[in-house]
């Protein structure tokens, strides 16, 4: 029940300034932020990461856009987190995502526009869509050191 998630807050998140504001949603349901870091890839790294959408049509935008810029990466926990947050993130398309998600709230880019300009959608975060997802991603961005294991006040208030 209590799982772990992936998020990259992308290089449009970074520079546009919305790392408090897009972290804060995850803190304020109360997710538990168990590592984070700012990290700048390279093209290697994106095929990694990516490795699933090497092949189709929009990779090379996206993998210009993932590396043009910093991103911050971070893993959340908490129940049905990888659920949780795909919900909160909202759908891969700003233009269809819904009011109240990061990308219907933050961003307003289409498929139709990305498609026609060459370049990736921008749509702010990544997150982990599924339990494999999630065990493969954060084992390739974070180390086991680099995933802490601490108490936050509400499971202390449990004990
Ligand atoms: S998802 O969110 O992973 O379930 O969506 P999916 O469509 O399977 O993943 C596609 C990832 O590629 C990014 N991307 C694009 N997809 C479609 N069309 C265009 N033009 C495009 N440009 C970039 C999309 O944002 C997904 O990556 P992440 O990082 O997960 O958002």
């Amino acid at each position: 029940m209590f799982e772990r998630t992936l998020i990259l807050i992308k290089p449009d998140g970074v520079e546009r300034g919305l790392v408090g504001q897009i972290t804060a949603r995850f803190e304020n349901v109360g997710l538990k932020i168990i590592a984070m870091k700012m990290v700048r890839i390279d093209k290697e790294f994106s095929k990694k990461h990516y490795a699933a959408h090497i092949n189709k049509s929009f990779y090379s935008g996206l993998e210009a856009f993932i590396i043009s810029g910093p991103v911050v990466a971070m893993v959340l926990e908490g129940i049905d987190a990888i659920d949780l947050v795909r919900k909160m993130v909202g759908a891969t398309e700003p233009k269809t995502a819904a009011p109240g998600t990061i990308r219907g709230d933050f961003a307003h880019h289409s498929y139709g526009f990305a498609d026609k300009k060459g370049i990736a959608i921008k749509n702010l975060v990544h997150a982990s869509g599924s339990k494999e997802d999630a065990k493969t991603e954060i084992a390739l961005w974070f180390s086991k050191e680099e995933l802490h294991n601490y108490a936050m006040t509400h499971e202390k208030h449990t004990l």
